[in-house]
């Protein structure tokens, strides 16, 4: 890829996303459910750009919200209402009113506190409200601990005795329809056999409710899966989808997966700059970039390997060990450490950060009153421009008017 000349065309930093890649990966996953009713609900946070989003809108995905800002783009995109799910662990009042106005597919409730507000509101509103409940099964996913959620110890849904008492409840009420059960036990998985207990669990429980004559129509497994950002040994999407097909004997319902990861990380490219070099000490080598922590965080804040690759000017295929940095006043910003880097690298050689697509720019800031970086798609072969570079005028804005 001339991944060069996108940074002459665009500048730099400049966030790459493969479009290719992410059709080809929705589709691995997508006929590794062939035959069964299912729903790819694309996980909007991961790469939330609404040419992203339209892109697997236009593939057939639906999209799984953790805001009404969320649901907005998917919306905006053209994503249907009824392929639309809304997620996340503290949803506002007003989120809650306009995912219900709005008619979304369901909303995944994450307490009993939450049911009882969806209720209130859908009461005021003269309403249904459909809704799944997210369950905590209690395993461990054996991920990163910022990115386990399956535990009883995190925060993320309720556990199984209470989600009980929360489907009879809502059955009961006028204003609630539970149509739905979710669980999602956490991030990058690697580990096939906590989702299939996992989904055994949930499975069982879809079963009590049934003779309770409470019918889910839709079992939402949640994300997770894993990708190589190094030399991780993946789930298959085909045993993936024959784990959570096992546990399911008996039942009639709607598979929904909410992917994020898996479908966008390794189409997207971080690609910075060199800006300069330096020894401190005499012996430790720094590779100063124009990109910082501000522009791709996971680095600084899960210690995340990324793979990082370098086009540089000089025949010298020698390398040292140096630490990839960027300009922020902090110790944290890096994106690499104690790599193998080219001897020879000068200012404005290419510094190529992988598996960026997902959870890169969309946790991105203006810390320092940097602006964002523009995002480029690349799809057969033709590139686009898919958001403009923060200009400093935009990064101030909001605030420039109460001077
Ligand atoms: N569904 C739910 C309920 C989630 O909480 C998440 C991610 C997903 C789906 C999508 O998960 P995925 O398929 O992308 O693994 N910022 C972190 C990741 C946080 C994930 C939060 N939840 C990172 O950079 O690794």
């Amino acid at each position: 890829m001339e991944f060069k000349k996108l940074v002459q065309k665009y500048g730099s930093p400049l966030y790459v996303y493969d479009f290719n890649h992410f059709e080809s990966q929705f589709h691995k996953l997508k006929s590794a459910f062939k035959g069964k009713k299912s729903l790819i609900a694309y996980a909007v946070k991961s790469n939330s750009n609404l040419s992203v989003i339209k892109q697997f809108g236009d593939l057939g995905a639906g999209a799984d919200c953790v805001s009404i800002g969320e649901v907005k783009r998917a919306l905006k995109v053209g994503i249907k209402k009824y392929n639309i799910i809304f997620s996340g662990v503290g949803k506002l009042d007003s989120e809650l009113e306009e995912a219900l106005k709005l008619g979304i597919l369901f909303i995944n409730i994450e307490s009993e506190a939450e049911m009882k507000r969806i209720e209130m509101i859908a009461d005021r509103l003269d309403i249904e409200a459909r809704i799944s409940v997210r369950v905590n099964p209690n395993i461990d996913p054996q991920t990163h601990p910022y990115i386990s959620t399956g535990l009883h110890e995190n925060k993320f849904g309720v556990d199984i005795e209470s989600a009980k008492r929360i489907y009879i409840y809502a059955k009961n009420s006028p204003h609630l329809n539970p149509v739905g059960i979710h669980f999602h036990i956490g991030s990058q998985l690697t580990q096939l056999e906590p989702i299939r207990e996992a989904s055994e669990k949930i499975a069982n429980l879809v079963r009590h409710l049934k003779i309770l004559k409470i019918d889910l129509k839709f079992f939402d497994v949640g994300g997770g899966l894993g990708i190589k950002y190094s030399d991780e040994v993946l789930i298959e999407p085909y045993d993936y989808a024959q784990a959570i097909f096992s546990t399911l004997s008996g039942l009639d319902v709607t598979i929904v997966m909410e992917p994020g990861r898996f479908l966008t990380a390794n189409g997207g490219y971080f690609l910075t700059s060199v800006l300069y070099e330096k020894q401190n000490n005499g012996d430790k080598r720094f590779l100063m970039v124009d990109g910082a922590m501000n522009d791709l965080l996971r680095p600084s804040l899960y210690n995340a390997y990324h793979k990082i690759e370098y086009q540089t000017k000089s025949k010298n295929n020698q390398s040292s060990k140096a630490d990839i940095v960027g300009p922020i006043c902090e110790s944290g910003d890096f994106f690499g450490k104690d790599r193998e880097v080219p001897v020879e690298i000068q200012h404005g050689d290419l510094v190529i950060v992988h598996s960026a697509g997902s959870y890169g720019f969309v946790m991105s800031s203006n810390y320092n009153t940097r602006g964002r970086v523009a995002e480029v798609s690349l799809k057969d072969g033709e590139d686009r421009i898919i958001r403009e570079r923060e200009t400093f005028e935009k990064v101030i804005e909001l605030e420039e008017k109460f001077l």
